[in-house]
């Protein structure tokens, strides 16, 4: 027995010696000192010992077993300790090393030009009004007098949803909404998304922004129209700038206009950037045409009325002097915190 409790001593020395994990040394205390460890049964055996060998082995046991928890018990702190040293160390943060910086993002561009322009109109008493993005044929061509064969069909090559129903091609169909709900006197924008099969160029891109005009009511006359477009004009690119209005076409507005405005960079004397003209051209407008009166039931004897749209994206690159207009949906930062 005494032989057997040495082999245990020196096999539990032996064991703690090479332990790392607290795991692991709860195992070999409770292999050795639990309820049925091996000391333990040895303990019970002692009473079946000699009466000679009894206080021997007794005295023994007791000794072992104590040298065993003390041993078990350094080991147990010690275990712990460098535990809590290695995670105070993987934990630590070297306050000396650069932080990483957040990229914030910005307003966009085109929102911020969209709220600037809507400024000017809102205190010129117009209204904001909103249509759907997704349109009927009937809104976004028929009522606007472009009936089916219509050539204008072509310059907005569409995207075609079924039959009825596209991607609107401009935000011109909201005149047809606002007017169908409301009667004159009628002073309105419309502004939002817009979508054209037009492949993407610097001055091309599937979806763009418009704002739309609208103003009906007794005797409007062109020089509304201009008086507006003049404010608009000069407070959104500033006082020195001229507009004028050369002879266009569109289906629902008669007659027509092409609005432009005096070159920023030559002042009107012609560069290139204004193809030696002087100008720039930045919308349509007119006067509403009878036969869409006629569509929304309004007498056109009694009302007259004036429309314009603009592109957004085209009035921030010439206000911001910006060549491309793929730059406004790439999203990169470095375009983005200049506005
Ligand atoms: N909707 C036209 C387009 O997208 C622009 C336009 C021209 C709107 C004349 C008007 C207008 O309201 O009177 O090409």
């Amino acid at each position: 027995m005494e032989k057997r409790l040495k082999e245990i001593r020196n096999k539990i020395n032996l064991e703690v010696k090479i332990v790392k994990k607290i795991k692991d040394i709860e195992k070999i205390k409770n292999e050795c000192l639990g309820r049925k460890g091996e000391l333990t049964l040895l303990l019970r055996k002692l009473g079946s010992l000699s009466k000679e060998d009894r206080p021997k082995i007794g005295k023994l046991l007791h000794q072992y077993k104590k040298e065993i928890e003390e041993l078990i018990q350094k080991k147990t702190i010690e275990i712990v300790r460098s535990e809590k040293e290695k995670r105070i160390k993987s934990e630590s943060i070297d306050i000396s090393l650069l932080g990483k910086r957040m990229d914030r993002g910005t307003i966009h561009p085109i929102q911020l030009i969209l709220k600037e322009i809507e400024e000017v109109f809102l205190g010129l008493g117009f209204k904001i009004e909103e249509g759907p993005e997704v349109e009927l044929d009937y809104y976004n061509f028929e009522a606007l007098n472009i009936p089916k064969d219509h050539p204008a069909r072509d310059d907005q090559d569409s995207f075609f949803i079924n039959n009825d129903i596209l991607l609107r091609t401009h935000t011109s169909p909201v005149e047809i909404r606002v007017m169908e709900k409301q009667k004159p006197p009628i002073r309105i924008i419309a502004t939002g998304k817009c979508y054209r099969r037009d492949s993407t160029d610097s001055t091309h891109s599937p979806m763009f922004h418009q704002i739309e005009g609208l103003a009906v009511d007794e005797n409007i006359t062109f020089g509304d129209l201009k008086g507006v477009l003049t404010v608009f004009t000069h407070r959104i690119f500033g006082k020195d700038r001229k507009i004028r209005f050369r002879p266009g076409f569109f289906p629902f507005t008669e007659p027509s206009a092409e609005v432009d405005v005096s070159c920023l960079l030559c002042k009107g004397r012609g560069c290139q950037s204004c193809g030696y003209t002087g100008w720039l051209e930045i919308m349509g407008a007119g006067m509403t045409d009878p036969a869409v009166f006629k569509k929304v039931g309004y007498d056109s004897e009694k009302y007259s009325g004036f429309a314009f749209g603009m592109g957004v994206e085209r009035i921030a690159m010439l206000k911001y002097g910006i060549n491309d207009i793929r730059l406004f949906f790439e999203n990169d930062l470095r375009f983005l915190k200049q506005f």
